[in-house]
């Protein structure tokens, strides 16, 4: 008798973990408005906030914004994107329930070029960061996309708009892979993709994860002319002393990756053992053997 009753006491104790826990996964996949704004801003980024449910593109939104005079740190996040883009015009998946995607609304005052340069690596090295933090070894593959051993997480794509030789505004645009639904088929990507959530046991809650590499930005941002970011940039580079491919519109040529110029110049030994710097925004690089060097990052 006595011992049942203590059975039932330790079942009602099972029924409140477990109550506990469903409720927690239920609260950290909760991907809102209110849930987000109760965590912004951080590091003067994130105010104001528009948040959607499904746009067409958030760097398109923010563009307009933008445009019509949003200020600095204002951020568009939604849930689902229709028509997301990636660079080389790509389209950038990201189904509901699934992924990050957000831009963000900078207008650095007096930028230099070097600065200018770095903005555009500075959401990849965000977001390594982060992962790196949640126990998820990351690496840029230059210049903006993010990849853990599995494939590529993340892409960014910064778009700015000038007057003259000033920068008006640039819109930092992050798409993360998050769970599994957000990988797109292996037909639809020129690399292959993964997520977060596959490189890890459990799952992982976007709210945290977009605040997470928003303090980053916002520390980063203004470190931009140090050489500290530039340190941050190489330490973190793929394919580092290993044989690549860079192609652009009308160049292919194959050396080794020995790293980065402070202004994000690719350094590249060449088989005679001439080193040239490479950069440009059509500029891709991939590892010489994709199978075997893939999957080592560095
Ligand atoms: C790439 O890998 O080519 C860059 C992908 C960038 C995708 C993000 S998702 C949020 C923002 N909105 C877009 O339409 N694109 C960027």
């Amino acid at each position: 008798m006595i011992g049942g009753s203590f059975t039932f006491c330790d079942r009602a104790e099972d029924t409140v973990r477990w109550h506990k826990l469903c409720m927690d996964r239920y609260n950290s996949n909760m991907f809102n408005e209110k849930r987000l704004k109760s965590s912004l801003p951080v590091e003067a980024l994130g105010e104001p906030l528009y948040f959607y449910k499904t746009v067409a593109s958030t760097n398109d939104r923010a563009q307009a914004l933008a445009q019509e005079g949003a200020v600095h740190g204002t951020l568009v996040v939604a849930d689902e994107q229709t028509a997301g883009r990636g660079r080389f015009r790509r389209s950038w998946s990201t189904p509901p329930r699934s992924a990050l995607a957000l831009s963000l609304i900078l207008r650095p005052e007096d930028i230099t070029q070097v600065a200018l340069a770095r903005m555009n690596m500075l959401g990849a090295l965000a977001v390594v960061e982060s992962l790196g933090a949640l126990g998820l070894e990351a690496r840029i593959k230059w210049p903006n996309d993010v990849i853990i051993s599995g494939g590529k997480v993340a892409g960014v794509l910064t778009e700015g708009s000038w007057m003259g030789e000033d920068l008006e505004y640039a819109v930092l645009g992050i798409g993360v892979n998050v769970s599994p639904k957000s990988v797109p088929d292996r037909r639809d990507v020129a690399y292959p993709a993964a997520c977060v959530e596959g490189g890890l046991e459990g799952k992982v809650s976007r709210i945290r994860l977009l605040v997470d590499i928003l303090e980053r930005i916002g520390s980063w941002l203004n470190m931009l002319d140090s050489k500290q970011i530039y340190s941050a940039f190489e330490g973190v580079l793929a394919f580092r002393g290993q044989p690549v491919k860079i192609s652009g519109s009308d160049m292919e040529l194959t050396g080794v990756l020995q790293g980065l110029t402070p202004n994000c110049r690719l350094r590249i030994a060449l088989a005679a053992g001439e080193v040239i710097l490479l950069g440009g925004e059509d500029m891709q690089i991939r590892p010489v053997d994709m199978d075997r060097d893939w999957a080592t990052l560095n």
